[in-house]
């Protein structure tokens, strides 16, 4: 299908164009076009501010408030049907200040688009981190714009995969020791997000333009739209910008491997955006990528160890948990653990699917029990504790087993998990191991004084076939906690 644009022709199957158009006319271009945008990335002119190329057609400048508003209300009404029922629109906006009042744009924008079915979600806070030098009376370094997002009336469905950009950046420092509280996946990103501007006034040099030094105002930081794409869109999607400017979104879009359409009254930006945006976005592709690997990568590492830090947490606080339950005089038996085994089985995914949930990881727990006369009293303690909160939210399946000093002997020869190699967690450190062992000379030196050392308090060594080494997660940046 085939669309007309004044002298220009949009080939609905291929997309991927830049063009010269007027928005206010888009219902007149897309009459009859069946709904076919998939996310809308984009930043209106604001009221008067800016003369965008001394085009009649432009909206905002020299026009007054309510027939701006009017334009912007008939624009994404036209938006509205031309959207899936999936779609989300991001709309970047700030307040201005005229005749010493402040306009709240973001206000009235939301507004207007509520009116015309749009629903909104969130707000972002895009911080700029730099502007122009600044002093203005009663308004202080304005230095964030905001980003409204909103999807179709009551859709749930909307495209929204956060888990594509958690972020493990800013975890406290005992993230390690409290391993079941943070999600595997990392952390839903805070809602100001920060991004510095690209050069505001000249953007792109005399040589990549020609003669003539590209000027324009506000031009998208590409890892800002590629933060939004991401989040709010599937390769082959359709990405549309109504007021695209350089198109930096469309450039973004591209080497997403999404579809893209623009729109812009300015002639003179398809050039820039052919001539200068393509090149510089690609250009700096490399890095942009290398930067999204490297959140991918630290996102992996975090939630493999997340995993293995919770099945070596479950002993130490199932061990903790028996002692409070014994000093608040519940339980009348005293912890004699002389060693726990965390031995993880090695299960596929389908396996790790049970009753519709999805678990990490299973873990064999095998508790060794000094005293022969209070053993079954401890394995009905164990496992009950086992069953309940919060050990049932670590993600574990867990399959404890409480056995004698006695059975220990039969145990290690039966087991062949233990044939590969284990390590030790020792003096109730679970978060590094202390030492890579071979399980039966590790036994002999049970009842000597060097085993005891090997305890903190009443925990005794852990033995696990999972390894984890500080070195693995130092990556991973913690903040440290200030006392105030
Ligand atoms: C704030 S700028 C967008 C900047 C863009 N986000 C970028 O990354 O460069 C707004 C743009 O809207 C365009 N514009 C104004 N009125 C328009 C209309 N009626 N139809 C299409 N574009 C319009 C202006 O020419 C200007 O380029």
């Amino acid at each position: 299908m085939v669309i007309k644009v004044n002298d220009q022709e949009i080939n609905m199957t291929l997309l991927n164009q830049y063009m010269n158009g007027n928005s206010k006319d888009l219902s007149t271009y897309f009459n009859g076009v069946e709904p076919f945008i998939d996310l809308i990335i984009t930043s209106p002119p604001y009221w008067d501010m800016k003369d965008y190329g001394g085009i009649e057609e432009q909206i905002g400048f020299k026009q007054n408030y309510e027939n701006y508003l009017n334009d912007i209300k008939t624009i994404f009404k036209a938006i509205y049907k031309l959207s899936k029922h999936t779609a989300t629109l991001y709309v970047n906006v700030d307040t201005m200040k005229r005749n010493g009042k402040l306009i709240r744009l973001p206000d009235d924008i939301a507004r207007v688009l509520e009116e015309v079915g749009w629903s909104h979600q969130d707000t972002i806070i895009w911080d700029k981190v730099k502007t122009l030098p600044w002093s203005r009376k009663g308004q202080t370094r304005n230095v964030f714009e905001y980003i409204l997002m909103f999807t179709k009336g009551d859709s749930k469905d909307y495209k929204y995969y956060v888990d594509r950009i958690k972020t493990v950046d800013d975890l406290m420092e005992w993230w390690v020791d409290y391993p079941e509280r943070y999600s595997p996946e990392g952390k839903v990103p805070a809602n100001i997000w920060q991004y510095v501007i690209p050069t505001q006034g000249s953007w792109g040099a005399k040589k990549d333009f020609g003669d003539e030094e590209f000027k324009h105002a506000c031009p998208f930081p590409p890892e800002l739209m590629a933060r939004l794409i991401l989040l709010s869109s599937d390769e082959n999607d359709v990405v549309f910008d109504p007021f695209a400017g350089t198109g930096i979104l469309l450039a973004t879009a591209k080497q997403l491997n999404r579809k893209f359409l623009g729109f812009d009254t300015n002639p003179e930006y398809k050039k820039v955006f052919e001539k200068v945006t393509i090149p510089l976005v690609e250009g700096d592709w490399l890095r942009i990528e290398e930067n999204l690997r490297e959140q991918d990568n630290k996102r992996k590492i975090f939630r493999e160890v997340i995993y293995k830090l919770r099945v070596l947490k479950v002993p130490k606080a199932l061990i903790k948990k028996t002692r409070n339950l014994h000093n608040k005089g519940k339980i009348n038996i005293k912890n004699n653990f002389l060693m726990v085994f965390a031995l993880e089985e090695k299960l596929n995914k389908a396996q790790l699917q049970v009753k519709n949930k999805e678990f990490l990881g299973k873990v064999n727990y095998i508790f060794v029990w000094e005293d022969n006369n209070t053993i079954a009293q401890a394995t009905e303690i164990i496992n009950d504790i086992l069953a309940k909160s919060p050990f049932t939210k670590y993600g574990l399946l867990i399959q404890p087993l409480v056995i004698s000093k006695d059975e220990l002997r039969s145990f290690v020869n039966d087991v062949n998990m233990l044939d590969f190699p284990l390590y030790s967690y020792t003096r109730g450190r679970t978060n590094s191991f202390s030492q890579e062992i071979n399980i039966r000379s590790f036994m002999k030196l049970i009842g000597t004084t060097t085993y005891y050392q090997f305890y903190d308090n009443d925990i005794p060594p852990i033995i696990s076939n999972i390894k984890i080494d500080a070195e693995d997660y130092e990556e991973i940046e913690r903040i440290e906690y200030q006392k105030r």
